[in-house]
């Protein structure tokens, strides 16, 4: 039995890292909750029967001594909280986007290694049914070498209504870190990880008064008070465009949206010296002028909201048991931070950046 942690008890918690350790209840048990919102942790410590709330991190981690910590705190505080569990001797799941840059990513998995412990980004949407289906055809072989990749996320009108994500201070960044790293993490992924050399990036923030669902936003469980905050306060960006260039020659195009005047997206395409796929469409185009269809397995999704939650947790307890091995690897989410910190500074430079990683 693994005792487990949870630092930061918002939507992510209680829709998903919760539920999934209660889930996997053979193998994991909750024995601390910490927030800086007190009520917010006694509120979800009732809800899902967790014993002990904290007002400060390393008490908890002091006194409980977790095997294991779900960090779901803002995106700004990732890092310390991450290397603060470790500095204990807990392993961690750190929710997305685990850095902004490519050394405090470094850092991080460097104490991990360091302390002999394993250190995951939570990139759940890995587990979509048809991301899944992609990684099939690119494991058996069937894609080639990957030379141009295509990500489409595009949401019209979702601004997470909840929390502190439209503010810097907290979220660090937008609608690219906030749901843009997914797919760059499922593109790097399924393009295998190619070394990323340079990227170019523009940041803009759509003007979108009128604000979406929670559910639309991405808080699919609905659970949350959406805010009302003026949209004009937001001070990251909304919509981000870019190109990533790699050192095996291939190319992945990117534009992410919490607010665009476009139809809704969420498709990656993978064109390889075999086969190409466009996912959203369920397509696979082969070297001859057929095209069949990509075969998607349903895989409980549909069921439960955060379903990839609950496989990376799977992941984490086979992990733990060493017998398995992390379904998001380290230098799968190094490349990835290296790619959004070059992003950011591309879109404030106006010019492409070098990543030299
Ligand atoms: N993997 C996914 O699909 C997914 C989905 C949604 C959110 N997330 C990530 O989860 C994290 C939390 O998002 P959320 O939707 O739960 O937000 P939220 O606003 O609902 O919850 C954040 C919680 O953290 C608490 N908090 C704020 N500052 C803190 C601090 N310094 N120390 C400890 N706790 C603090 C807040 O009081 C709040 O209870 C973010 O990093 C977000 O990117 C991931």
């Amino acid at each position: 039995m693994f005792k487990v942690c949870i630092i930061g008890s918002g939507m992510i918690a209680k829709s998903a890292h919760i539920p999934a350790y209660k889930t996997y209840s053979d193998y994991f048990s909750i024995v601390g909750i910490f927030d800086v919102n007190k009520q917010a942790a006694e509120e979800v410590a009732l809800e899902f029967g967790i014993e002990n709330v904290y007002t400060d991190a390393e008490t908890m981690l002091k006194e409980q001594k977790p095997d294991l910590v779900s960090v779901c705190a803002p995106n700004m505080f990732h890092k310390a909280y991450t290397l603060l569990a470790l500095n204990y001797g807990a392993n961690v799941l750190c929710e997305k986007p685990l850095a902004f840059t490519y050394a405090d990513a470094k850092e991080m998995f460097d104490l991990a290694n360091e302390k002999g412990k394993t250190l995951m980004a939570c990139q759940s949407l890995r587990f979509l049914p048809e991301r899944l289906a992609v990684y099939e055809q690119v494991k058996n072989g069937n894609v080639g070498e990957v030379y141009y990749a295509e990500l489409s996320r595009i949401r019209r009108r979702g601004i997470p209504t909840w929390g502190k994500f439209h503010l810097k201070e907290f979220s660090g960044g937008g609608a690219l870190v906030d749901i843009g790293v997914h797919g760059i993490d499922s593109a790097i992924w399924l393009m295998g990880n190619p070394k990323p050399v340079s990227a170019t990036a523009s940041m803009n923030k759509v003007h979108a008064n009128e604000l979406g669902s929670a559910k639309s936003s991405g808080a699919l469980k609905d659970n949350v008070t959406a805010n009302t905050f003026n949209p004009d306060l937001m001070d990251v960006e909304s919509f981000s465009s870019g190109t990533v260039k790699f050192e095996n020659g291939a190319v992945l195009s990117f534009k992410v949206a919490w607010a665009a005047n476009l139809k809704e997206e969420n498709n990656i395409i993978l064109a390889g010296q075999n086969c190409g796929i466009d996912m959203e469409n369920a397509n696979i185009y082969l070297g001859t002028d057929e095209t069949k269809d990509l075969t998607v397995v349903p895989n409980g999704f549909n069921d439960e909201a955060f379903y990839g939650h609950f496989c990376l947790v799977k992941n984490m307890a086979d992990v733990l048991k060493g017998a398995d091995e992390p379904f998001v690897k380290p230098e799968e989410t190094l490349n990835v931070t290296a790619i959004l910190e070059a992003a950011y500074k591309s879109a404030e430079k106006g010019t492409e950046v070098k990543i030299d990683v």
